[in-house]
């Protein structure tokens, strides 16, 4: 007998395009970001194939936050997140469950409002110094000069005094290795060989960096335990923080500062790389901005106080992450069976969600492409729940949201206060599609202004 209509399990339909071997491969390794924007066309959840593999993409905003809050505890990371562990350790963004647990209740405070305002000194003192180290009238390709400026940060945040020069070069080297952890998890090649183990997949790269980054980070710890003072910065912030669990021991301290410095930099890069392209080219926007900026500071460089004040630099920023959310596409796979939409799915399901397609959808956001930070002006234009994803929800929010804001508002106002940014050249710039969404290159033109300087 035929069940009731309301037992029918919905048929969650399967994208076009699906070829034999590689599944929808050819459309996630070319143009990803059109691709995952057209699967929204399919309803709440669509199917993808990546080689043998089925990937459910979850679209409506009610189902995503199922994903990250309701049933948070039924997913791990994924796929990414698996190729990332071995380069990355156990580190808050690839642990899970219990574990992940204990280390967001340790690390957390590390991010509270008190540790962010002195944060921002260190935030707007070297923003200062990186602007006022640009030349007039010069074209300066500005993506270089954020990452800089990103990592000097980073470094001086995590470590109040001078860490030396073999942890630079340590970092500098580890960073340098490419881990492709997003083109692994959307490759079919790599699908297939979880699959049918004789073929060749994926090996871990070479341990060298990892491990010169451990010695080089394990010399500062162990001169810090025998300080056992507190610091104020992020190192002091991991090795004192304590809980009904205990303490951290040095290999966890080790692998969250290897988090910090992959979490905190390309994502914060990135976004700024997008917010100085955006603001480069709109003349109107970069006029309103540079406005605020001298009625707020009056020449004095940006602080802690005056974050709440920057707010059309906060609407700038904030429709910057809309059009340009840098993890564009974020990935879970269940722990155990679980129904989602109606749909039952099995232990081990990978599931995929991208705040790119949400942030672009004309049911959400008029006129999706355009930039326009007036669409948050006043606090009635806050986004309906689960439409703005940008630090992700729910477990696994971002930690870093409140220092990204920060540093996003203060590098921006010391920008805008001290340069008007114009595009070098005509050429389009093109966005890069990896673990992260970027611009190639920002080559800008900077005059001098003579007003507002820090
Ligand atoms: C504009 C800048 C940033 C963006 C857009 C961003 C975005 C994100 C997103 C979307 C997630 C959640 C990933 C998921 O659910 O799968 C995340 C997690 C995380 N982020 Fe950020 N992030 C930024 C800056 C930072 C900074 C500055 C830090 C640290 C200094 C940081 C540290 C982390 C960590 C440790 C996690 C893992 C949290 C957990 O799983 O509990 N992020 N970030």
């Amino acid at each position: 007998m035929a069940a009731a209509p309301t037992d029918v399990m919905p048929v969650v339909p399967v994208a076009r395009g699906r070829r034999p071997l590689t599944g929808h491969g050819r459309q996630l390794n070319g143009d990803a970001l059109a691709f995952v924007r057209q699967l929204r066309a399919y309803g709440p959840m669509a199917k993808i194939f990546i080689g043998p593999r089925p990937v459910y993409v979850v679209n409506s905003p009610e189902l995503i936050r199922e994903v990250l809050a309701v049933q948070a505890r039924g997913f791990d990371k994924g796929a990414m997140f698996d190729t990332l562990r071995g380069p990355l350790g156990n580190g808050l963004i690839t642990a899970s469950g219990d574990v992940h647990r204990r280390r967001r209740r340790l690390i957390q405070p590390g991010f509270h409002h008190e540790r962010i305002e002195r944060y921002t000194d260190i935030m707007s003192e070297r923003s200062t110094a990186r602007s006022a180290s640009w030349h007039p009238d010069t074209v300066v390709d500005l993506v270089p000069e954020i990452n800089r400026l990103t990592m000097d940060i980073l470094l001086r945040t995590l470590f109040a005094t001078d860490p030396g020069p073999a942890l630079h070069a340590a970092v500098k080297e580890w960073l340098s290795v490419k881990y492709r952890s997003m083109r692994l998890a959307l490759s079919p090649l790599q699908a297939w060989a979880e699959r049918v183990p004789v073929l060749p997949g994926w090996r871990p790269p070479d341990g060298g960096p990892l491990n010169r980054l451990r010695a080089a980070q394990q010399r500062i710890i162990d001169d810090y335990r025998a300080d056992g003072g507190d610091r104020g910065d992020l190192l002091s912030m991991l090795l004192l923080a304590d809980g009904p669990e205990g303490a951290m021991d040095d290999a966890e301290v080790a692998d969250e500062l290897i988090t910090m410095f992959l979490a905190g930099t390309g994502t914060t890069s990135a976004a700024m790389a997008f917010a100085v392209h955006e603001v480069s080219s709109r003349p109107e926007v970069q006029a309103r901005l540079q406005e605020e900026v001298d009625t707020v500071l009056g020449g004095r460089p940006p602080g802690f106080r005056d974050l709440r004040s920057l707010t059309y630099t906060r609407q700038v920023l904030t429709e910057t992450l809309r059009l340009h959310p840098v993890s564009w596409l974020s990935m879970r796979r269940t722990v155990r069976p679980l129904t989602l939409g109606g749909t039952e799915l099995p232990a081990g399901t990978d599931v995929f969600f991208s705040p790119y397609a949400l942030h672009r959808d004309a049911e959400l956001y008029e006129d999706p492409d355009r930039f326009a930070p007036e669409r948050w002006a006043g606090g009635a234009a806050r986004p309906a729940r689960g439409t703005y994803l940008p630090f992700g929800a729910g477990n696994r929010l971002c930690v870093g949201e409140e220092f990204a804001w920060a540093q996003l508002t203060i590098a921006l106002a010391c920008f805008t206060s001290r340069w008007t940014l114009a595009p070098a050249d005509g050429q389009p710039t093109r966005t890069l599609v990896g673990t992260v969404i970027r611009p190639e290159r920002v080559p800008v033109t900077l005059t001098p202004r003579r007003t507002g300087r820090p």
